[in-house]
């Protein structure tokens, strides 16, 4: 390899360049990185109709003494079922309430986890045909032990219109599998709506769940595109992600069946969120807004100025001041200054579909009169042949084999340097190669990425896709970041994203691979780093072969004698097909070495399906 490492010769490679993509899919944001530990909090996963679907709650009691069911008379008219509750036995009397009390339960998303010391907010509300005393727990799986509880007493003239209660509960002990359970022995009729519990340490109260919070910043994104993918779509716009649904007080919004995924989510998440956890992490928000398209059915064109208007309202929202009608909301919300959104796609993987370009246009035309600054991404991948129609930005989709996408080092080289430039918004090996995360695929999408870095001329973003996967509930594989409720993990996948990072807003050196092997990949960039100030080239260069391969390395503008202070960082395993899991989640990670010297450091031998990476500091 020879690297040119001159002063004068580099080419700036965009600051948006990697970043991530966010789906509400696998549970990732419900049950995943939005810290709600309540599933199904407001009881209407079934609908606006009574009966609803209450799962996962069950009853504590059998209906000897007490019969659950739901009824359409919350007091929120956007999420109208609530969940009633009538107990047949008493504290005394000929029906004596089991030890315990009855009542409901919610064991979360495949259990909740509490955590020793933790504080937890309990916040519902609640109605009563007689006085109350409920006992708030947050218990084992079973109903024991007990790990916090809290008793909620009111006089019936305090609870016979619905009351909002709020308690706070410490945890004694931990438990990763444990529920929240809503008991009393008082025969009445309780109404119960809108139950969450929530750990009071998210990030900076945001309501991000810590330590997936941290996996998304080591991977220092630039951008953060959202939520889908087809979770936008639906497989029926009725069940499409429409963003005004998802702002507002958290009780008041209705949630959604997400009909691509097929779960419920309480849009807990919601648009502000989104753009939150964009600020938050530092990233571009990259809005997905949904264009009238579905997986099933269109809006006519000649119909489609209402989702219009929606996108115009949704980036008022994002943008406006706190005098516009939607500013104004999302200043009650909290955030008072507007968020920096500048990047806007129009629909996901659409532009087959009968109508996509006609409502483009729509959409296209209205954004760009009222935000001219704000770049527009059409669905219609421009790599190949000319866009007929007007964009900033295309979007590129690859899923496929490692060796396809190994050989997909090549796809933008030739493509046209006029013209809106790519946004690979969805990348990752599947199928055979990538098991749940192979090093085989990590190193495919590894040599994928050094050729989009070659050609950040004319690739300005990229993301993998899908981002997190919640194990008990894998729609999607492989991903890039493994979780439950208590463990988190991420696949080789994710750890060589991390190994690009530093590339967003580098400069790329001029590189030159002389080699007869087809398994070798290479890329060099310089960058200033923020942990200490100091300047660096670093050298990744890829192996997807099952042979070691020597290679010298030469970097005109650096003395090799004065390497103090570099290091060397090297992705691989004993097989190619080695996984991280939870009972290894480090099994396949990048070691770093620093490089000393007496070695002969720009002589090296790269192993079979390695990857590495040399950092000179300059
Ligand atoms: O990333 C998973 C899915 O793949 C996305 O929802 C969609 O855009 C693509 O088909």
């Amino acid at each position: 390899i020879i690297v040119n490492a001159s002063n004068a010769v580099g080419r700036s490679i965009p600051e948006t360049l990697f970043g991530i993509f966010f789906e509400e899919i696998n549970h990732a944001g419900a049950g995943g990185l939005w810290a709600e530990l309540v599933s199904n909090r407001g009881f209407e996963a079934g609908g606006p109709h009574a009966p609803s679907n209450i799962d996962p709650w069950s009853n504590i009691g059998d209906e000897v003494y007490v019969n659950i069911s739901t009824e359409r008379s919350s007091c929120f008219a956007r999420n109208i079922v609530a969940l009633r509750m009538d107990v047949l036995c008493n504290s005394s009397g000929p029906n004596i309430c089991p030890d315990g009390g009855v009542g409901v339960y919610n064991p979360g998303f495949w259990g909740m986890n509490i955590k020793k010391g933790k504080t937890y907010k309990v916040i519902f509300y609640v109605k009563s045909s007689g006085s109350l005393n409920l006992s708030v727990s947050l218990t084992g799986s079973s109903g024991v032990p007990i790990l916090a509880t809290a008793n909620v007493i009111a006089s019936a003239s305090d609870v016979s219109n619905w009351t909002k209660m709020e308690v706070l509960l410490e945890a004694e002990d931990t438990n990763h599998n444990s529920r929240i359970q809503l008991t009393t022995t008082l025969k009445g009729v309780i109404w119960l709506d809108q139950v969450s519990v929530m750990p009071l340490d998210t990030y900076k109260g945001h309501g991000f769940r810590t330590d997936l919070f941290e996996m998304l910043t080591e991977l220092k994104p630039r951008f953060l595109r959202f939520p889908g993918g087809c979770f936008v779509e639906g497989e029926w716009l009725r069940n499409a992600f429409r963003w005004k649904e998802t702002v507002g007080p958290w009780e008041e919004r209705p949630g959604h069946f997400g009909d691509v995924w097929m779960y419920w989510t309480d849009d807990g998440l919601g648009y502000f969120e989104f753009l939150q956890l964009a600020e938050d992490l530092g990233a571009a928000p990259i809005w997905v807004i949904n264009n009238g398209i579905s997986h099933n059915d269109e809006v006519n064109t000649s119909s489609i100025l209402p989702f219009v208007q929606e996108a115009l309202d949704s980036i008022e929202f994002a943008r406006g001041s706190s005098d516009s009608k939607w500013g104004a909301l999302r200043a009650s919300m909290g955030h008072l200054e507007p968020f920096d959104l500048r990047y806007v796609a129009v629909g996901n993987e659409d532009c087959n579909k009968k109508h996509y370009l006609g409502n483009y246009l729509n959409f296209y035309s209205a954004i760009k009169q009222a935000y001219p600054d704000i770049g527009i991404i059409t669905n219609c991948d421009g790599s190949s042949q000319p866009l007929d129609h007007p964009a900033d930005f295309y979007d590129y989709h690859v899923y496929t084999s490692a060796s396809d996408l190994f050989s997909r080092n090549h796809k933008f080289d030739t493509a046209s340097r006029s013209g809106p430039k790519a946004f690979v918004s969805e990348y990752a090996v599947t199928g055979n190669d990538a098991g749940q995360g192979s090093l085989l695929a990590a190193l495919a999408e590894a040599a994928f990425l050094l050729g989009i870095e070659r050609n950040s001329d004319i690739v300005s973003m990229a993301s993998y896709a899908p981002l997190f996967v919640n194990s008990n509930n894998r729609r999607w594989n492989p991903d890039s970041i493994v979780f439950n409720s208590s463990h988190v993990y991420g696949t080789p996948s994710y750890w060589m994203q991390q190994f690009f990072t530093e590339s967003s807003g580098a400069t790329l050196l001029d590189t030159t691979l002389q080699t007869n092997s087809s398994s070798l990949v290479a890329s060099a960039i310089s960058w200033k780093s923020s942990m200490d100030n100091k300047n660096y080239i670093r050298i990744k260069v890829v192996n997807i072969g099952s042979n070691s391969i020597e290679l010298k390395i030469y970097v005109r503008g650096l003395d090799p004698n004065s390497i103090s202070g570099s290091s060397k960082t090297v992705l691989t395993s004993n097989k190619v097909m080695d996984e991280n899991s939870f009972a290894q989640p480090r099994k396949v990670i990048p070691v770093q070495s620093p490089l000393e010297a007496a070695d002969n450091v720009l002589d090296v031998v790269l192993s079979p399906y390695s990857f590495i990476s040399f950092d000179f500091l300059r």
